[in-house]
């Protein structure tokens, strides 16, 4: 896939609350790129499991939910990206404390990430992209141009999970969503097909204690220098 057939491709990884989301999103914003939350799609297929009433330890229930489910993602970076599950809007839906606590089961089954793969490459195949998720830069698009690996302390982490759920009006502890968010890396980490890992050719970038406009400027001064 690499170079001249299809425009740049940017791949961003890495752990739970690293900031992934925001600076992906602002990065396509500044290149005019389209944003691609890949987590979004898992996270949709976990709420319709759900709203299902599904158990999430059927990979087989599973996949055939996910084989009748359209899955769009809408977002060129400005605004949040607007997730659509069969038709209706679900943006609003995906990020509650049921759906963290089950998204991370239901990405775990082989033949679930088999299709979201297939699904995610589709999607990234014209380029002028920034996708971000777990397995961007291993997996699903190893010939990306550039290739990033955001993290953060686990402790800054759930600090910030935990503004973003005070924002959606849930009120968690932080020791307590600490330990989820940690069990989902373990989770992440440790599958067999897609875990969560660095790329080797990915610029690791640490954000503990740096402002999001920071990480995205060191990004797209990171893309100019590789792709001209
Ligand atoms: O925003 P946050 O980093 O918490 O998570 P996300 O990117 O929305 O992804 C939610 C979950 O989806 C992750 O914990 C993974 O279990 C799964 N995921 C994955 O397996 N592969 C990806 N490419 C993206 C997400």
């Amino acid at each position: 896939m690499r170079g001249r057939e299809r425009g740049p491709v940017v791949a961003v990884d890495g752990p739970a609350g690293a900031g992934k989301s925001t600076v992906a999103r602002k990065m396509a914003e500044r290149l005019g790129f389209l944003y691609l939350d890949s987590g979004a799609m898992y996270r949709a297929l976990a709420l319709k499991a759900l709203q299902h009433g599904i158990d999430l330890r059927d990979e087989s229930q599973i996949v055939d939910l996910l084989r009748s489910s359209q899955i769009d993602l809408v977002g060129n970076g400005r605004h949040q990206p607007t997730v659509w599950l069969d038709g209706e809007d679900v943006t609003h839906l995906l990020r509650t404390p049921e759906v963290n606590a089950s998204v991370s089961l239901v990405a775990g089954f082989p033949l679930i990430r088999e299709e979201m793969v297939r699904r995610q490459r589709v999607l990234a195949c014209a380029g002028r992209v920034v996708m971000d998720g777990r397995d961007i830069g291993t997996y699903v698009l190893p010939d990306a141009d550039v290739k990033f690996y955001l993290t953060a302390s686990l402790e800054a982490r759930a600090k910030r999970r935990l503004n973003d759920l005070k924002a959606m009006g849930f009120h968690l502890d932080l020791e307590v969503l600490g330990e989820e968010i940690r069990h989902r890396d373990a989770l992440d980490a440790s599958r067999e097909v897609g875990p969560l890992r660095q790329a080797e050719d990915a610029i690791l970038i640490d954000t503990t204690d740096m402002e999001v406009d920071c990480v995205v400027e060191m990004m797209v001064d990171n893309f100019r220098r590789r792709v001209s």
